[in-house]
């Protein structure tokens, strides 16, 4: 007799991570498209890689593998504390800002608070919100960017918790600390912010979009960050959380002791204390998407103006035309579809060469077809 399985409950529309072409490894991307030469433009990683400080910082600290890592990443929390003009106390690491996500969801929603998310935006926050019980609603983008008086209409006595992304992915809009304050002091007690400044490193002035200044006026504020972007660090799966003390504390409950190994810590505690290294990331970044933008605009195509390491643009017409012809020649982008954007690709800024070749491609194709 054959069992029943197991209904899947509350997540049960929850999806696992895709496996299409622009989320395979470039390994396989190789195999799968016949060619050596792959170009992947479709994770938003830094195609330069981490700072060479952090190859010496892992040889050396090999030998100590075989020993559990500092529960709380004391070592990187503290340089970073010091760096921001924060306490330690403020800090906690995640096994990527990912997990982050999650652990914020879990520590302070029920079943059935509302969480706003403005749409389209990075999938994370909703599957969290899902994961917790909790209700996600959407409030749409204006003009590709999020419109924080849209916002803060759309919050009720339900909602518990609001994320932001910025920059926002996929669109790469930012909006600057100041309106986030005027924004901050209009809602009601009792709702956290949660802002994903996943990107806020690549933007032209960092200092001035990052919500950090306000921590200290806003203690129902909190601040995600990741080493998998500017600081090139993906595969080590280190990203962090910073807010008042007391919202840290309430995040740390839930949290797997051991959840960022050492290797992911060192790794990070080296790449951060490379200054140099990362403001010469956002210059080649700077430069690149000043290029990029000129030249994709020049194909006729609708260039979101974007402050991340990757641009958004509007082809136009259903956007897995371009990407299939860009896959045929070796490149990898990303359609929108899956971010309700079905004309559009998000399109990783890389180094240079990448950058001629995608731009390359493309325009063989415009000449092709008017031809
Ligand atoms: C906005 C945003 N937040 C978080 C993440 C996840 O970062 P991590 O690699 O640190 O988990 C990403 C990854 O693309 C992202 O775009």
């Amino acid at each position: 007799m054959k069992r029943q399985l197991p209904a899947a409950g509350r997540t049960a529309d929850l999806h696992p991570f895709p496996m299409e072409l622009p989320d395979l490894p470039v390994e396989e991307l190789r195999v799968r498209l016949g060619r050596e030469r792959v170009y992947k433009l479709s994770f938003n990683e830094n195609p330069y890689g981490p700072s060479p400080a952090v190859a010496r910082a892992l040889q050396e600290a090999a030998a100590t593998f075989h020993l559990y890592p500092d529960a709380y990443g004391r070592a990187l929390c503290a340089q970073m504390a010091a760096f921001y003009g924060l306490s330690p106390e403020q800090f906690l690491l995640g096994n990527g800002a990912d997990e982050v996500i999650n652990l914020v969801a879990m520590a302070f929603l029920d079943p059935g608070d509302r969480v706003l998310i403005p749409s389209p935006t990075f999938g994370a926050y909703g599957a969290a919100a899902r994961l917790a019980g909790a209700v996600p609603v959407t409030v749409p983008l204006k003009d590709y960017r999020i419109d924080l008086d849209l916002v803060a209409a759309a919050v009720t006595a339900g909602t518990k918790m609001i994320f932001l992304c910025n920059p926002n992915n996929p669109t790469g809009t930012a909006f600057p600390a100041a309106a986030l304050a005027s924004f901050l002091n209009r809602l009601p007690e009792g709702v956290l912010v949660v802002v994903d400044e996943a990107y806020n490193e690549y933007t032209d002035d960092p200092a001035s979009y990052t919500a950090l200044s306000l921590l200290d006026a806003h203690p129902h504020l909190l601040v995600i960050r990741t080493f998998s972007k500017i600081y090139g660090l993906a595969a080590a799966r280190v990203g962090y959380l910073m807010g008042s003390a007391e919202l840290i504390r309430q995040v740390h409950r839930v949290r797997p002791p051991f959840n960022v190994g050492a290797p992911g810590q060192v790794a990070a505690l080296a790449a951060f204390g490379d200054r140099v290294y990362v403001d010469r990331m956002r210059e080649q970044n700077s430069r690149q998407r000043r290029w990029l933008t000129e030249k994709l605009t020049a194909l006729g195509w609708r260039v979101v103006p974007g402050q991340a390491n990757f641009l958004l643009v509007d082809t136009g017409r259903d956007g897995r035309e371009a990407f299939t012809r860009l896959a045929e020649q070796g490149i990898i982008v990303r359609p929108c579809h899956g971010f309700q954007l079905p004309t559009c690709l998000r399109i990783t800024i890389g180094r240079p060469e990448e950058n001629a070749a995608l731009v390359q491609a493309l325009e063989g194709e415009n000449t092709r077809g008017s031809g």
